[in-house]
């Protein structure tokens, strides 16, 4: 069997590690071959591919963030608008199964190709774990624990400058990286898209802590997050080439009103791109490797239009159908836990 596979989308740590497990897996159980598409979609539709051996040197790439093949994004009307020139680079490279690896946009166009009669399975990735029917997507434990490590950092900091510390991290339309970085970060307000803030809840909570002789704020924003309606100003970001919504920082935003209300002193960090760099954690590893073999399999038994996704202790495929249905919210319930640490 002839494999190709790619990766789409916003880059992250362990992307590197489902293409090994797809190589390995591909060419040690089913002496198959592995070609990599470079850049994403744009590689395909421009048929620039390369070969993937199982050597060394797709060994050592397991440590390694990024992606080796590079990735890339690509306006869905464009991609539909290719599907001729898609589906002839596939025939001609002798490609019999395809593996895009990328979050909801990129398996949204892994179903387009599907029900188009492209056998396909797709690996969920994004750190904003928001896939549906994966109970976790890979480089979600990373960016959570970079979130982490650098909230522990600005506890002792804004301690000792008796300041308001906002902490805004990613997570475009959910709140996953804030509300799990925030909890384990001991954040004292967690504000994520899902729940429409209330900047007067900020302000009260704040100045009741500093009344309570506290000396210090810590308060988690996702970059999604929009005030609820009429309680405050604020401009919402456009959308980009791709359609993705942009950001107008929101947490500078929070921290201005607060600065304005309380008189406290504040300072925002804005972690960026910093979450999703550098090398996977051990689960990530793990997980994104599993992912990998998984899809591999599926492809040699003919499983086609799934995707693999993590249910409990086991790597399932479900249909890219309930992937790309809805996205993976943050549930009430789990907000609500978050809540009772607040203040
Ligand atoms: O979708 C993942 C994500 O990390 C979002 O949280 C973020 O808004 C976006 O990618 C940023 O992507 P880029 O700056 O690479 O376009």
């Amino acid at each position: 069997m002839r494999i190709a596979t790619l990766t789409s989308g916003g880059d992250c740590p362990g992307l590197n590690a489902v293409i090994r497990g797809i190589v390995r897996t591909a060419t040690a159980e089913y002496g198959s071959t592995v070609v990599g598409y470079q850049d994403g979609w744009v590689g395909l539709l421009e048929d620039r591919r390369t070969q993937l051996y199982d050597d060394e040197s797709i060994d050592r790439i397991l440590l390694r963030g990024g992606t080796i093949l590079g990735t890339g994004r690509l306006h869905p009307n464009q991609f539909r608008e290719g599907i001729d020139q898609v589906k002839a680079n596939l025939e001609d490279a002798g490609i019999d199964a395809l593996i895009p690896i990328g979050g909801e946009g990129t398996l949204k166009g892994a179903k387009w190709l599907s029900d188009n009669g492209i056998p396909v399975v797709g690996v969920p990735k994004t750190i904003d774990n928001d896939v549906n029917g994966t109970d976790y997507t890979f480089c979600f434990d990373t960016a959570v624990s970079v979130a982490t490590d650098a909230i522990d950092r600005l506890h002792t900091t804004a301690e000792s400058h008796n300041r308001v510390m906002i902490v805004e991290v990613m997570g475009r339309h959910v709140g996953w990286i804030a509300l799990h970085a925030g909890m384990a970060g001991g954040a004292h307000y967690i504000v994520v898209p899902e729940h429409p803030f209330d900047i007067n809840d900020i302000c009260k909570r704040m100045e009741r802590r500093f009344q309570m002789g506290e000396k210090y704020g810590i308060i988690v924003v996702a970059e999604g997050a929009l005030p609820k309606e009429g309680t405050m100003d604020f401009d919402e970001g456009e959308e980009d080439q791709f359609g993705h919504k942009t950001f107008n920082g929101i947490g500078q935003v929070i921290g201005e009103e607060i600065k304005k209300r309380l008189g406290q002193d504040v300072r925002t960090t804005v972690l960026g791109h910093i979450q999703r760099g550098g090398t996977p954690t051990a689960f990530d590893r793990v997980l994104a490797t599993r992912y990998g073999v998984h899809a591999a399999r599926a492809c040699h038994n003919g499983d086609f239009g799934k995707s693999v996704a993590l249910r409990g202790e086991h790597i399932e495929l479900v249909d890219l159908d309930v992937a790309v249905g809805k996205l993976k919210s943050v549930p009430e319930g789990r907000y609500r836990t978050a809540q009772a640490l607040f203040g």
